[in-house]
């Protein structure tokens, strides 16, 4: 069966599980590929955006460079809330990108919740095998412990009674430049002929794939990529409480300009769904505490750092704390594990007047996420002794020529990510960058 040809000449089609940035994306690129592509979702209101041609995540038009309208209009896209349509025959290529994650933790209920519901498509025997292709993150191992044993106690085999893929994203959806067409991409399949099926889909769109020899193999690089770039965003953090009298931001600075090392700076540590993850899921089915101690060193550092800088403007004295910047990264509306969320929560507990402001959130989103109160942005600012920048949206180094008459107050400015460096600050206010001298 050549699966490429079926959803090209539309005899078939693609059924996403889970419309957010992941099966949305999915969904954008081969409906635009002239495939038809239809994604489920249990939230209401974002199937009712995704069919009326909008997007429920502005930014992804950057991302995507193309607008979603023209393949709605055309029905090359199209959202659901019901899934029972996925048991039609056509739908014979599955991917899914629900949520993997939940309270900082790899979660697999809603996964398995879909993989009951594909039990069922794929017991239906239709004479086109299903392809079922696994695009949310997975730990390792868990192919192989969990969702191919899930399918064997059901009697369906992969490579026999369905096509299992197991194909992560790694995505960057801040830069356009990394579309999901020119990023390098890992697959991995059970078998020869499978990993070839999954090849041709995957070929439609994405032009720089890597073969893996086994879905094994996929799935594990995916967390372990992460892993990587997690202990390094952490060592920087670690190297700047050891040497806390040292520039360290200079130090690493310079440390990257070395040809085979990257450029890290110490900061509020990882935020968004998957960096700071990533080490769990490696460390997931590891029972030994004493393996791969470097990753538990690296959890244990990243999910104190923001407490630790939370608590050294405490002992500096400050009272009135002004915080811009709720998302993990700027530029986009992603608060999840964002630092900041800690950060703000422990200054409150400790009765700081603290509140926040990010352009991307309402008053009332702020209000649910951290339980303080947003404020108007640059007028507020008098208000406040301190004034912490943890992202950089672009709205934060928009027209700041004048910013300083909005100072009157402040004592000290931390700058996560340089936003207010060009600036000259009258004498009363200290300013300091992550990661510079006595910064923490
Ligand atoms: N966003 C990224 O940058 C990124 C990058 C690489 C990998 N991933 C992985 O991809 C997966 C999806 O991430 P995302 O960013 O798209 O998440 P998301 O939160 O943007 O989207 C997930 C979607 O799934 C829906 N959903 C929840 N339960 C469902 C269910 N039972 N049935 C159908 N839909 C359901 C949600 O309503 C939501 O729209 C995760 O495993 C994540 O780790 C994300």
């Amino acid at each position: 069966m050549n699966y490429k040809d079926i959803l090209k000449n539309g005899k078939s089609k693609i059924a996403v599980w889970g419309t957010g940035y992941i099966g949305l994306s999915t969904m954008a690129f081969f409906s635009k590929s002239k495939i038809k592509c239809v994604g489920y979702d249990i939230d209401k209101k974002k199937v009712a955006v995704i069919n009326s041609g909008k997007l429920p995540i502005k930014e992804l038009k950057d991302w995507f460079g193309f607008d979603i309208k023209n393949s709605v209009n055309k029905k090359y896209l199209t959202a659901t809330s019901n899934h029972n349509i996925f048991e039609d025959n056509s739908f014979n290529v599955h991917f899914i990108a629900i949520p993997t994650e939940k309270n900082g933790k790899p979660f697999f209920d809603i996964l398995f919740n879909v993989l009951e519901k594909l039990i069922k498509i794929v017991r239906k025997k239709n004479k086109i095998k299903p392809v079922i292709i696994i695009e949310s993150t997975l730990t390792p191992q868990c192919s192989e412990k969990k969702i191919i044993p899930y399918f064997k106690k059901n009697n369906l085999k992969p490579g026999k009674d369905f096509i299992y893929g197991v194909a992560p994203r790694r995505d960057w959806f801040v830069e356009g430049t990394k579309s999901l067409v020119d990023i390098d991409r890992v697959f991995g399949s059970t078998d020869i002929k499978s990993s070839k099926i999954i090849k041709d889909i995957l070929s439609i769109v994405c032009k720089n794939l890597h073969e893996a020899t086994s879905h094994k193999v996929s799935e594990m690089v995916k967390s372990i990529e992460n892993a990587y770039r997690h202990m390094e965003i952490t060592l920087a953090n670690q190297l700047s409480l050891a040497y806390p009298n040292e520039n360290m931001r200079e130090v690493l600075k310079l440390v990257g300009t070395k040809w085979n090392v990257g450029t890290y700076h110490p900061g509020f540590g990882t935020g968004g769904y998957c960096i700071p993850l990533s080490s769990q899921y490696v460390l997931k089915e590891i029972k030994n505490k004493s393996k791969l101690t470097l990753l538990r060193e690296t959890i244990k550092t990243d999910t104190n750092i923001n407490i630790l800088i939370a608590k050294s403007l405490i002992k500096k004295g400050y009272k009135k704390i002004g915080v811009l910047g709720l998302s993990y990264k700027g530029n986009l509306k992603v608060d999840i594990l964002s630092p900041v969320i800690p950060f703000v929560k422990h200054l409150r507990s400790k009765g700081i007047n603290v509140s926040l402001f990010d352009p991307y959130y309402s008053n009332k989103e702020i209000a649910k996420i951290v339980g303080v109160k947003s404020f108007k942005y640059p007028q507020d600012l008098s208000k406040f002794d301190c004034i912490v920048i943890s992202i950089d949206h672009k709205e934060f180094k928009a027209n700041i020529k004048n910013i300083t008459k909005y100072l009157t107050n402040c004592k000290y400015i931390l700058d996560n990510m340089k936003v207010w460096e060009k600036i000259n600050f009258p004498k009363h206010i200290t300013y300091k960058i992550s990661g510079e001298k006595n910064w923490i």
